[in-house]
């Protein structure tokens, strides 16, 4: 029997479809599942009649695969893709491929790659994003590892992929876990732009009085402007549902928001690295704060805020809360962009900035026309340090910059939490400021605790006793 081209071990929904989408490429594909059974289910419901060989072992899968056998892992991210690499292995020959197309954490990925580079079988860590009707259409594929492991599959992912302009939204990043790192970058994003989204949402109704139907329109409008993305798109979508109760349905759903743990990643990243991504971190606290519904009811009937109401023109707040939206989530894409350029300096990759943007275009969650504005900015200046300093993105957050304000002025006015448009604001307010009060931080560490300070107007570290009178400042280096 001819062998498969691919195995695939992992067959839930975001497994089986790839499987559907590689297969419909013309490539053949055996699959496995560690509950057999969903195998059998498979193949004689969706993978009927087509390419798809089912097998009931591991070793049976590698014995169905052509050599060197390429492997998709599609299980849960942790422990599971070490198991299955383990019970792998026994079977696998040098130059054999291994490829992990879960939300792993990166440093998972770059221990996977050293452990497995031991026993000469390649491996891959990819982030694959567009959930499961991405997965099946095409999703967007960032792929790390080895770049032989690359080239051995880099026809089949770009089959695979999204195609924008008749490009594929499907590229090699770089070594070890910087897939991963890119996929994990481009969540805490995706969480910036669905924290930033919830906000405008908020205001609009809770200022501005809009049901969903206006809602719903509104949104659908900004997804013709340079808002247009997915994530406005189903957004308008999801204000026209109206469920059993005869209310919007998005009324009706509890507001506790739950996480899998890759914006947690990526804020943690931003912290280790020393980068400054509130506006992602914001995005991962706001969730941490629904989540504790409970008090928060008990809260809102002890604690109060203030009572007025909007007192100004509707039109002209929806316009700002657009200009503030748009200006907030340049932001938040300019720290996600500053926290990969500083993960290529510390992990070694050369991660290309540009041609990362030009990825997510299609497939992916966060992909938007905007994206391509990114690229541009790294064409006029690969060595963009920040997205602010972008001709392009300067002069928009410049010029939004009044609104956006207002917006955050209303918003703390009336007590409605707006912590993603807030902490966008104070971020570019912050890297706009060529002298922050940090100052007196370092003089309070030094008063305190001798942590040393150092001067504007002469090199060296010093310290002072602060407490004694006349005390000379002490030169430590
Ligand atoms: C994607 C998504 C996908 C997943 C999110 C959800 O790119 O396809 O990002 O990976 O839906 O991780 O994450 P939370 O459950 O943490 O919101």
């Amino acid at each position: 029997m001819r062998k498969c081209d691919l195995g695939l071990i992992g067959l839930a929904v975001m497994g089986k479809n790839l499987v559907l989408n590689i297969e419909r490429h013309r490539y053949s594909v055996a699959v496995f599942n560690r509950t057999v059974e969903r195998v059998d289910e498979f193949l004689t419901e969706e993978a009927r009649g087509k390419n798809i060989v089912g097998t009931h072992t591991i070793e049976e899968l590698v014995d169905a695969l052509e050599t060197p056998r390429k492997i998709i892992l599609m299980v849960k991210a942790g422990k599971p893709v070490d198991d299955f690499i383990d019970k792998l292995l026994p079977y696998l020959k040098g130059g054999d491929l291994i490829i992990d197309a879960g939300n792993s954490f990166f440093k998972d990925t770059i221990r996977r790659s050293r452990y497995l580079a031991e026993k000469s079988v390649l491996y891959i860590g990819t982030g694959v994003s567009g959930g499961e009707e991405g997965a099946l259409k095409g999703p967007s594929i960032m792929l790390g590892g080895q770049l032989g492991a690359y080239k051995l599959v880099e026809p089949i992912f770009s089959r695979i992929a999204a195609q924008v302009d008749g490009v594929p939204c499907s590229a090699y990043i770089g070594s070890d876990g910087a897939g991963h790192y890119v996929k994990m970058i481009h969540n805490g994003i995706e969480y910036g732009d669905i924290q930033l989204i919830s906000e405008a949402y908020s205001l609009m109704r809770n200022v501005l009085g809009m049901g969903a139907k206006e809602l719903g329109g509104t949104f659908a409008r900004w997804n013709q402007g340079k808002l247009n993305s997915y994530l406005i798109e189903i957004t308008a979508d999801i204000f026209t549902k109206i469920d059993a109760t005869g209310n919007p349905l998005v009324e009706m759903v509890l507001d506790e928001a739950a996480q899998k743990g890759t914006g947690k990643w990526a804020s943690q990243s931003a912290l280790d690295l020393g980068v400054p991504a509130s506006t992602i971190a914001e995005a991962v606290f706001a969730r941490c704060i629904s989540a504790i519904k409970g008090e928060r009811v008990g809260a809102a009937k002890v604690i109060k805020g203030p009572h007025e109401k909007y007192q100004g023109n509707k039109e002209d707040l929806l316009e700002a809360i657009k200009q503030a939206l748009y200006a907030a989530k340049i932001c938040s894409y300019a720290q996600g962009f500053s926290l990969m350029r500083e993960a290529a300096r510390e992990y070694s990759w050369h991660l290309d900035l540009g041609r990362i943007s030009m990825i997510w275009r299609g497939g992916c969650i966060i992909r938007a026309k905007f994206l391509h504005k990114i690229n541009e900015a790294f064409q006029r200046e690969p060595n963009l340090s920040n997205l602010l300093l972008d001709p392009y993105f300067k002069e928009v957050v410049e010029k939004a910059q009044d609104k956006w304000r207002k917006v955050v002025i209303v918003a703390t006015e009336l007590g409605i939490p707006v912590p993603g448009f807030t902490s966008a604001l104070t971020y570019f307010d912050s890297y706009r400021t060529a002298r922050l009060p940090a100052n007196l931080i370092q003089a309070q560490r030094d008063y305190f605790g001798a942590h040393t300070y150092r001067r504007i107007d002469k090199e060296g570290i010093f310290h002072t006793e602060w407490m004694v009178k006349d005390r000379p400042e002490i030169r430590m280096d």
